[in-house]
């Protein structure tokens, strides 16, 4: 059976989230289901990152323990994804045994194996993004991941011997570049691996909420090793190999541009000591806020729960994955989003739907004839259904979400154009037989496109189908092919499933 493992990053538990992080995780869900509709074993990883500095800090200034600030932010993950219909298989933690102890058993591989040994570590620390970096690599005297003030750290560490498969890994990602997508972030770190030839530090000696190292109890692991260590401990490694080579290579880590770094050349180099397969990478650009970035740290974000609370959840997760292209950075709107709702949920679904179901009561009492007869103009708008969908199908798997939305939506506006020139209005009670063999298409056409909708807008898919008394389990293939509405139920019009919605 085909298996689809994907992951978002684990986000830390130091503050609440944002709709940048809301992104991420709701993207991830959409590319999810969309596997998971066709069959595929899928399971999709999402967590926390609860170690290091920066959680130790911040609980501090809050005057708690560094695991009751985690406990306290994971409900409220937990809750969020929950709210946003995120249907993720496993919610791992950095501080469950599981996981700290797989993280102990491949620290003590990688130390007998002599791929981590200890030294004299200096460097330059930039405490938010818990990175720590060469001169080389610094922008400007900044962070090159957030461009924030650094400070210089030197103590006794362990270090991976990172630099020992940069040059396999450079001939890897040149005869590979698919591993890193889109295309561009491929390009980002190939140009970075020169600067990357040197060992990494992977313990801390002057705190101790981490892990401890299992040959050295002093120190603890770096935070950004065991957190990126969770996508192979969740699916079982080191312990449970058969439950891990179900899954591994995983199909695709879901993550943001900024984290591109850690995700490939120090993930990858880990992966090549332990000698496992190299797995996709994809990094998305940044939802930004007016003239700036959306972060934590300058108090600039959008609180994903009073947008869903204002806009709805499937609005929300409509506009989150449709409107970010590909690769690029773009502003957040309110405004943006109401008017993407009304001009194409509200204007093209609902209302073809609801139109549709009216004429259905008004000519034929809601119910449709068995026999449908379909002339020219039906085998055009089948013909355009074949192409619209392998459109959506080819973007889909390159994971490009705005143009596998967009062929959706102009399929419908298609739909549109067919009904006015079929004109089922005109035919009406005259010619009971057209009306409904037109009816029948249109019909057919939004369950169509309530499926192909369904990974994007799971509880309005739903109420569609649930409209037009067509039943699926969400999880098996072959609910695309045309002709599978049954024409023996009696369908009401009801309430239009949307109404416009009002900035607010
Ligand atoms: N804990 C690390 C990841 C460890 S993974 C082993 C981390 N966490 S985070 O809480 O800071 O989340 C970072 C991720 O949130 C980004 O990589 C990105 O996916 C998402 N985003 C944060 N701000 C964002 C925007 N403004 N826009 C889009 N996504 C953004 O880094």
């Amino acid at each position: 059976m085909e298996k689809f493992y994907i992951t978002t990053p684990l986000y830390y538990v130091n503050s609440k989230l944002h709709i940048g992080h809301t992104y991420t995780t709701v993207f991830s869900d959409v590319l999810n289901r969309f596997h998971k509709m066709r069959g595929v074993d899928t399971f999709f990883l999402t967590g926390s990152d609860e170690h290091g500095q920066k959680i130790f800090e911040a609980a501090t200034a809050a005057g708690k323990s560094p695991q009751a600030l985690a406990d306290e932010n994971v409900q409220y993950f937990k809750e969020l994804w929950k709210l946003l219909n995120v249907d993720y298989d496993k919610f791992i933690r950095t501080t469950d045994a599981e996981h700290e102890n797989r993280v102990g058993m491949i620290l003590q591989k990688l130390y007998d194996k002599g791929y981590i040994y200890s030294g004299k570590y200096e460097a330059y620390q930039c405490v938010p993004c818990e990175s720590f970096w060469n001169e080389k690599q610094l922008e400007e005297g900044k962070c090159p991941s957030c461009g924030g003030e650094v400070n210089w750290v030197d103590e006794e560490n362990y270090f991976f011997s990172m630099s020992k498969f940069l040059p396999v890994l450079q001939k890897k990602l040149a005869e590979d570049p698919g591993l890193i997508k889109p295309r561009l972030r491929h390009k980002e770190i190939m140009g970075k691996i020169k600067d990357s030839m040197e060992d990494k530090s992977v313990s801390r000696a002057h705190f101790d909420w981490g892990i401890k190292l299992p040959f050295d109890p002093e120190q603890v692991c770096y935070v950004w090793f065991d957190a990126i260590l969770n996508y192979i401990t969740a699916i079982g490694y080191p312990e449970n190999m058969e439950e891990f080579n179900r899954f591994w290579p995983s199909d695709l880590h879901v993550i943001g541009k900024d984290i591109l770094w850690f995700h490939t050349l120090f993930w990858y180099s880990i992966l090549e000591a332990l000698d496992l397969p190299l797995p996709t990478v994809y990094a998305h650009g940044f939802w930004l806020m007016k003239g700036g970035k959306m972060s934590k740290r300058s108090g600039m974000v959008i609180d994903p729960f009073e947008l869903a609370d204002k806009y709805g959840i499937d609005s929300l997760r409509y506009f989150l994955v449709s409107g970010l292209p590909e690769g690029l950075d773009t502003e957040f709107s309110e405004e943006r989003l109401v008017e993407k709702f009304n001009n194409e949920l509200v204007n093209i679904v609902s209302n073809t739907l609801h139109r549709t179901l009216t004429m259905l009561e008004k000519y034929l009492d809601g119910k449709l004839l068995d026999e449908i007869e379909y002339g020219e103009m039906e085998e055009a708008l089948k013909a355009k259904f074949t192409q619209y969908h392998e459109e959506y199908e080819s973007a889909f798997k390159q994971m490009r979400l705005p143009k596998a939305i967009g062929a959706v939506i102009d399929y419908l506006r298609e739909v549109n154009a067919y009904i006015n020139d079929a004109a089922p209005f005109r035919t009406g009670k005259n010619d009971l037989k057209r009306t409904s063999a037109i009816l029948y298409t249109v019909l057919e056409s939004l369950r169509l496109t309530a499926i192909m909708l369904y990974p994007v807008i799971p509880d309005t898919a739903d109420k569609i189908l649930n409209k037009l008394k067509y039943k699926w389990d969400f999880t098996s293939d072959g609910h695309l092919e045309w002709g599978q509405l049954k024409t023996d139920e009696l369908l009401e019009k009801g309430e239009p499933i949307f109404m416009r919605l009002k900035e607010e």
